[in-house]
């Protein structure tokens, strides 16, 4: 699992996706984080991305970096604690122009049930579950 995080992270942007009924939604996102041995990513309530996670949190990620693409199918769960949070804002202090622990907007979520998949043109799929 740190090794996805630090693919995520080394990518700078990966591609989240979610479903809304029978359509795919897809966006940019960039925030990856371990704490307590999970990743996590960050998104403000407000966002249809929110909602849309809420209503099914089924959702895959997929990310580009030096010839190996990395694709993450899995569940998010909201944590719901101020310290969980506060870390992934502490990870991005740039998020701090936007976003607090306590404004009421900002949510994390971590994977469950995850299947990450590495892949390229010159080796086998490898597979990592979390
Ligand atoms: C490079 C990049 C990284 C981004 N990272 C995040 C992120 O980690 N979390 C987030 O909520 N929005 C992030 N955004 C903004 C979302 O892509 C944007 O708010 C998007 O419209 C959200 O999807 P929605 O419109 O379906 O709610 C990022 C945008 C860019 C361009």
């Amino acid at each position: 699992m740190e090794r996805v995080a630090k693919f995520l992270q080394d990518a700078g942007t990966y591609y989240l996706a979610t479903v809304e009924g029978d359509q795919p939604r897809v966006r940019p996102f960039g925030t990856a984080h371990v704490f307590e041995g999970k990743l996590y990513i960050q998104t403000g309530k407000v966002k249809s991305v929110s909602r849309q996670i809420h209503a099914n949190p089924k959702v895959e990620v997929c990310a580009f970096k030096d010839g190996e693409w990395l694709r993450i199918a899995g569940e998010l769960a909201e944590d719901d604690r101020r310290e969980a949070r506060q870390s992934m804002l502490d990870a991005y202090p740039s998020l701090q122009n936007m976003y607090a622990a306590d404004d009421g907007n900002t949510e994390v979520f971590y994977f469950k049930n995850a299947t990450a998949t590495f892949s390229s043109f010159t080796h086998a799929p490898e597979e990592i579950k979390f």
